[in-house]
C-alpha cells in the first residue's frame, strides 16, 4: 500500500518551501501559476482569460496574473475592488455573478464596471436602473453532469428565456453583448463541453433571428485540476487534451455560425491554481478504535481540515506526503481534520476511502497536502472551533525565497 510512487512531481520551489517550513501554512508558487496560464493560452490562443477570483483571492496571485494579461471574473463589489487594486483596468473585470442586489450593482457601476452577467428579467431591470448603458451577457443553464460540483439550477436560464432576457436588455438601453455557460466545476468529461457548444450555437442563431448580434461568448470555468484523488482515493484523470480539442472545435464552430468577429472569454479558477498550492500541516494523532459495529478503524487526525484550508475535502481526497517517513509500513486510515465536527474528514464509507498512512507517524510529524491551492484561502473559516485560519506564503516568480504574506 504505497502511493508515494504515484505522487505527481512537485515543483522544486514548493518542495523546498514545504521542507523548510516549521509551521502550518499554504504555499503558492507564482512561477507555476504563470506556467499554467501560458500553457492555457497555448491551448486556446486568442481567448481572453478572466481569472475566477473566488478560487484564490490572494493579492500577489491576482497581481501576477494581471501582469501576465489576465482580467478577472468578480462575484461582487468586494472582489471587484480587490481586482482593481492590481491595477487592471475596469474594462478587464466583469461582474460575473447572476445573483446581485441593487446596491451591489450600483457599487460595481461606481467602481467603473460596465459588464454584467445576468439570467433573469428582474436582474436586467435592476442593471438597467443601477448601471445604465452597461453590457450584459446571459448565462445559459447547464446540467453540470460530469462535474464534481455541478453549479446547476441556481444559475442560468433556458435557451428561450435567454432570448427574452437579452431582448429585454436591449429595450432597457443595455447592450446585449454575450452568452455564457459554466459546465460545472472540476468537469471531468469532454462531452459536457460538446453539449455546451451545441447549446451556445443554437441560442446564438436564435438571437440572430431576433436581430441580436453578440460580440462574445463567455465559456466560464470548469477546467479541471489535475492532482486530485476521488472519494475512494483513486487518481482523477481528466481528459484534458480531449477537452481542449473539443473546445478548439467549438470555438471554430461558433465563429463559423456567427460569420464575423466573435471574441471568447474563459473564467478558469481551479485549473490555474490548484497544483500550484500546497499545504504544510502536521499530524495530530494516528489512532485505532473499535467502532460501534465492531469494526476496528485507523483514523489519522491532521492539523488541517475542512474548516482551515481543505473545504473541498468532502468531495475529494488530496494526495498526502509524509516527508519524515520515506519508506514506511502503511496502515489504511480515514483522514480527518482537527475540529469537533464529523464533516471535517475525507469522504469515507464503511470500508472505502481509506488512505495509506505510515504506521509509525507520531504527533507533530509534518504532512504535505498537495494540489490544495484552489478554494483554500477563500473558504477558510474565521477560526471555527478555535482553529486559526491557515496563513499563506507566496513564492515569488523570479526568486526562490519565500516572502511571508500573512
Ligand atoms: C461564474 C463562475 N466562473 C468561474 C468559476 C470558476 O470555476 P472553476 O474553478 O471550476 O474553473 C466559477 C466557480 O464556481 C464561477 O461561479
Amino acid at each position: 500500500m504505497n502511493r508515494q510512487a504515484e505522487l505527481p512531481s512537485l515543483a522544486p520551489a514548493l518542495r523546498s518551501a514545504l521542507t523548510a517550513s516549521t509551521d502550518d501554512r499554504i504555499f503558492y508558487d507564482l512561477a507555476g501559476i504563470a506556467r499554467r496560464y501560458t500553457a492555457l493560452l497555448d491551448e486556446l490562443p486568442g481567448v481572453d482569460v478572466r481569472f475566477a477570483m473566488k478560487a484564490c483571492p490572494v493579492d500577489e496571485v491576482l497581481a501576477h496574473l494581471a501582469a501576465l494579461g489576465a482580467g478577472f471574473d468578480a462575484a461582487g463589489p468586494h472582489e471587484i475592488a480587490q481586482a482593481l487594486r492590481t491595477g487592471v483596468p475596469a474594462s478587464r473585470v466583469h461582474y460575473g455573478n447572476t445573483v446581485k442586489s441593487d446596491r451591489g450593482i450600483a457599487e460595481a457601476y461606481r467602481l467603473g464596471i460596465r459588464e454584467f452577467a445576468t439570467d433573469s428579467l428582474p436582474d436586467v431591470t435592476a442593471i438597467a436602473e443601477h448601471a445604465p448603458g452597461s453590457r450584459v451577457f446571459c448565462r445559459l443553464a447547464t446540467s453540470g453532469e460530469g462535474a464534481l460540483w455541478g453549479l446547476s439550477r441556481k444559475f442560468g436560464c433556458s435557451a428561450a428565456d435567454a432570448v427574452q432576457v437579452l431582448t429585454a436588455a436591449r429595450k432597457a438601453g443595455l447592450t446585449p453583448a454575450g452568452l455564457s455557460v459554466h459546465v460545472g466545476s472540476q468537469q471531468l468529461t469532454a462531452k459536457a463541453w460538446t453539449v455546451a457548444f451545441e447549446l451556445l450555437g443554437d441560442v446564438l442563431v436564435d438571437l440572430e433571428r431576433h436581430g441580436i448580434r453578440l460580440d462574445h461568448i463567455n465559456l466560464g470555468g470548469g477546467l479541471p485540476a489535475l492532482g486530485y484523488l476521488d472519494r475512494h482515493g483513486t487518481a482523477l484523470d481528466p481528459p484534458l487534451d480531449e477537452i481542449f480539442q473539443v473546445m478548439r472545435q467549438g470555438l471554430g464552430h461558433l465563429r463559423h455560425l456567427h460569420g464575423g468577429e466573435l471574441d471568447f472569454v474563459l473564467e478558469p479558477g481551479r485549473h490555474l491554481v490548484a497544483e500550484q498550492g500546497a499545504i504544510r500541516a502536521h499530524v495530530y494523532r494516528l489512532t485505532s478504535r473499535q467502532q460501534p459495529d465492531g469494526e476496528r478503524e485507523h483514523w489519522l487526525y491532521l492539523s488541517c481540515g475542512k474548516f482551515n484550508g481543505l473545504y473541498e475535502m468532502d468531495q475529494l481526497q488530496y494526495r498526502l506526503v509524509f516527508p519524515t517517513h520515506p519508506d514506511p509500513q502503511y496502515v489504511p486510515a480515514v483522514v480527518a481534520g482537527p475540529t469537533c465536527d464529523s464533516d471535517d474528514a475525507f469522504p469515507h464509507g464503511h470500508t472505502t476511502g481509506r488512505v495509506p498512512v505510515p504506521r509509525a507517524v507520531a504527533s507533530g510529524d509534518p504532512v504535505w497536502i498537495l494540489s490544495s491551492g484552489a478554494y483554500a484561502v477563500s473558504y477558510l473559516t474565521q477560526g471555527f472551533n478555535g482553529f486559526d485560519p491557515l496563513p499563506y506564503t507566496v513564492l515569488p516568480a523570479d526568486a526562490r525565497l519565500p516572502s511571508p504574506c500573512r
